[in-house]
């Protein structure tokens, strides 16, 4: 399935700068990306809570899942959050550190948000293929990470 990354970081552009609420750009930004690329099966967004460190879902695209508050250093997302390292989990069989959210999930892609070097969110992928997820991946979405880190 051929996905055209440039095209998407342009519609990422629109979207950003649509005039529209936080809320309504991270929605938005969800559903472009779960629509348009065939192996993102869930999107979402965690946010750093600054008064009590855990992550707190934002909005996101695909099945609810149970896990609304992630604590730094758990799981894929927390630990993202502790190294602001981007991580890509290509089997999540393989992963110890990992909160299971649905038995779908194969594997995951989890990019931080900073400001200023900070770490303010993360965006969250999950795809039911196993190892999906290409360099292509990590650039493509680093640069949507760049482009909505001035929102926050
Ligand atoms: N699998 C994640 C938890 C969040 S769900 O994928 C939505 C993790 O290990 O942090």
């Amino acid at each position: 399935m051929n996905t055209d990354y440039f095209k998407l970081l342009q519609e990422i552009d629109s979207i950003v700068t649509s005039g529209a609420t936080l809320g309504e750009i991270l929605q938005n930004t969800c559903k472009l990306l779960k629509t348009k690329v065939y192996h993102y099966d869930w999107v979402g967004f965690y946010i750093l809570e600054e008064r009590t460190l855990n992550l707190v879902l934002g909005p996101f695209y695909g099945k609810p899942t149970e896990h609304t508050i992630i604590p730094i250093g758990k799981g894929v997302c927390g630990q993202v959050a502790k190294n602001k390292k981007l991580k890509t989990v290509q089997n999540v069989c393989l992963e110890s550190n990992y909160i299971a959210c649905s038995i779908d999930v194969q594997s995951e892609i989890v990019v931080p948000i900073l400001k200023d070097g900070k770490f303010v969110a993360e965006i969250d992928i999950d795809s039911h293929s196993v190892a999906p997820f290409t360099v292509e991946d990590e650039n493509f979405l680093t640069s949507v990470c760049q482009k909505l880190s001035g929102l926050f």
